[in-house]
């Protein structure tokens, strides 16, 4: 893959921790590119291919996807956009800490880590409301405890590997409380 020299900011927290919409408000201020592993999985899933399928059963689990298929959808979306780009949100990704090293081997190193940190409840009432109208599979309560348990199980390496490059944002307030903590962030980056 060509060098890239723009930011490259993963984006972490649990389900329903509002990685999505914060990264919907950063795009708008910053004009970077919003890559979220959930959408393109599931575009996969949409698209009846015969991985798609089998794509569909691990998620509905609440379970990981394969490395090898999330970063060969990621590498494939940078390539496309690479020319064009301001800087890459990757939104869902790393959710274990082999992801981030295999990301930084095969495409480049991050620049640093955006952490949304909110307790379970907040997250699982937001998703059963979100469930109510979203037609996600994995939307209801028995996939929402089991995505918050593989959350917790894998996040912590995660955190360990990244030491300072990891900036937490304490995210149940607002979604404008939130987002002002993060152009604090985005704005001292020196990246
Ligand atoms: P993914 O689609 O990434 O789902 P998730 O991480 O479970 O998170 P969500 O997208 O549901 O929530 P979010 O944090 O973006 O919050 P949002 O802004 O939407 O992944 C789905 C599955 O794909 C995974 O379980 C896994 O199987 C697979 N997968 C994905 N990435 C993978 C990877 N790298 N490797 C392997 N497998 C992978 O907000 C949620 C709701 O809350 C919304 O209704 C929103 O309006 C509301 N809300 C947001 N902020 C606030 C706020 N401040 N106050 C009140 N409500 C709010």
């Amino acid at each position: 893959m060509a060098e890239i020299k723009v930011p490259v900011i993963f984006v972490i927290g649990g389900p329903g921790s509002g990685k999505g919409t914060q990264c919907e408000k950063i795009v708008q201020k910053y004009g970077f590119t919003h890559l979220s592993t959930g959408d393109l999985l599931r575009e996969e899933c949409n698209s009846g291919s015969e991985r798609g399928t089998r794509l569909v059963d691990i998620m509905k689990k609440g379970q990981l996807v394969p490395n090898d298929e999330v970063l060969a959808l990621l590498k494939e979306v940078i390539q496309k956009n690479l020319s064009n780009s301001n800087g890459f949100l990757i939104d869902g990704y790393p959710r274990e800490a082999g992801q981030a090293v295999e990301f930084e081997n095969q495409v480049c190193k991050c620049s640093f880590l955006l952490f949304f940190d909110v307790p379970d409840e907040v997250m699982k009432t937001r998703l059963m409301e979100r469930g109510k109208t979203s037609g996600r599979a994995d939307d209801n309560e028995e996939t929402i405890l089991k995505r918050l348990d593989t959350f917790h199980k894998h996040t912590q390496p995660i955190l360990d590997h990244y030491g300072d490059k990891v900036k937490k944002v304490e995210a149940s307030g607002t979604v404008d409380e939130i987002f002002s903590k993060v152009t604090q962030i985005i704005d001292n980056c020196k990246c």
